[in-house]
């Protein structure tokens, strides 16, 4: 019988992993924060002073995110590989364990779905902050696929009615999604690795505490030390898509 114990471990990802892709990050001198006030395009109050403006920022990015020019980098398909592997070895054992990878995302893109992320499980991949290419009624709660331009005229699907659509991003202010489900995903693992986030947003920048204070070994992945870069275990620092896939190789290795 094969008593090999398979790792469990949590990537969060944040909008370092995706800038090799063509995305901008947010707190970089030329990033989104940059050229747009939080407050404005990110916040409920700002939606509900200015619904059409906060609709155009997300159309904007929704048709730059669908352009033939983003595409996924090495970094997203080298965790997909590091998933498929680890789907892999599961597969092989006599006691099907639950899932032993989770794939958080503060990233509101797609680009860890287009790189075969979750396409196995189809569980294991968490849009903490929401998804850019999906849209909710705010009466019922109800999330649609969303790939047009909207506005506060766009009828809803569920509702029949006008101005209800907003899209499925949480804004500063809101909860995060799928909380429960990560918080036992990090109290339970044994690898944490954090990969192009500064550091600054909350909850999420404090994953690793959690992590570590359940035994697991933390690493950062990042182009330069993030807020709380020192306490990690291990530091890694350069291009996502150079020092993912080779961090990935090292840990197939050993499995
Ligand atoms: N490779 C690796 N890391 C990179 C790269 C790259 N090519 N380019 C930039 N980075 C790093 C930056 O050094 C920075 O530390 O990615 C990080 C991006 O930080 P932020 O712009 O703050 O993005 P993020 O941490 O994802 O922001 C968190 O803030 O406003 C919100 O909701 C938004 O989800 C977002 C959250």
């Amino acid at each position: 019988m094969n008593k090999r114990k398979i790792p469990s471990i949590v990537v969060l990802t944040g909008a370092g992993i995706s800038a090799e892709s063509g995305i901008k990050t947010f707190r970089a001198s030329d990033g989104l924060w940059e050229e747009h006030r939080i407050e404005d395009v990110a916040s409920p109050e700002g939606f509900a002073r200015d619904p059409e403006t906060v609709h155009r920022f997300y159309n904007l990015r929704r048709e730059h995110l669908l352009s033939s020019e983003i595409q996924p980098n090495a970094a997203h398909y080298a965790l997909a590989e590091l998933e498929n592997a680890l789907t892999k070895l599961e597969q092989d054992l006599p006691d099907k364990t639950l899932s032993n990878y989770t794939l958080v995302t503060q990233n509101i893109d797609d680009l860890h779905e287009r790189s075969g992320s979750d396409l196995v499980s189809g569980n294991n991949l968490l849009h903490i902050h929401g998804e850019l290419l999906k849209i909710r009624c705010s009466q019922s709660a109800q999330i649609f696929p969303c790939y047009e331009a909207t506005s506060p005229l766009s009828v809803c699907s569920c509702c029949q009615q006008t101005g209800n659509l907003r899209p499925h991003v949480v804004w500063f202010g809101e909860m995060p999604l799928y909380m429960d489900k990560i918080y036992q995903a990090l109290e339970t693992c044994d690898l944490f690795m954090a990969i192009g986030t500064s550091g600054n947003v909350y909850p999420a920048a404090g994953f690793f505490e959690v992590a570590k204070s359940s035994g697991a070994h933390t690493v950062e992945l990042n182009l330069e030390p993030s807020i709380n870069g020192s306490k990690f275990d291990e530091q890694i620092y350069g291009t996502a898509s150079e020092i993912v896939p080779d961090y990935v190789n090292t840990l197939l290795k050993e499995l």
